[in-house]
């Protein structure tokens, strides 16, 4: 699996945890930035990420910036993108489950390293379980086709 990663100022720090616990699993990533702690806007360095997934270059990314909430935005506004913030492990489960997430959104001035950590491996190895929610997603997709030509 290969993920695209990106972060803002204040979701930087918790970028390079992620990186590293990537890096110990051996799991493929990119760094689309930012690559500090100076100010700048979530949008810019989300929206590499996401380009990137929506050409196919990448199975599912992982964007943090201080809430979560910007990313999140921004990651649902990109064709095929189902973003999912994620503050706790259930969450980390039921949106693989239900929602087949494909972009994880973490929160970099909320979520501690060890529990951030959690839930990425969480995220990574939940399967979608297809069925019920399979349908659903179908809905949402044409919903999104609909309003997104
Ligand atoms: C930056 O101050 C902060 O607004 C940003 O990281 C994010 O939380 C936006 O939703």
């Amino acid at each position: 699996m290969k993920i695209a990663l990106a972060a803002d100022h204040a979701g930087y720090k918790l970028k390079e945890v992620v990186k590293d616990f990537l890096k110990e699993r051996d799991v493929q990533y990119q760094d689309f930035g930012t690559y500090s702690e100076e100010s700048t806007d979530f949008v810019d360095w989300g929206e590499k990420a996401l380009d990137a997934i929506v050409k196919g270059e990448f199975d599912r990314g992982i964007l943090i910036c201080g809430t979560g909430l910007g990313m999140n935005i921004l990651a649902n506004k990109f064709s095929g993108i189902r973003a999912t913030p994620c503050y706790d492990l259930y969450a980390a489960r039921l949106c693989r489950e239900h929602n087949n997430s494909n972009v994880l959104i973490l929160a970099g001035r909320m979520t501690g390293i060890d529990l951030a950590r959690e839930i990425v491996k969480v995220w990574l190895e939940v399967e979608f379980q297809g069925g019920r929610h399979k349908r659903r997603l179908d809905k949402l997709r044409k919903i999104e086709q609909k309003n997104f030509k």
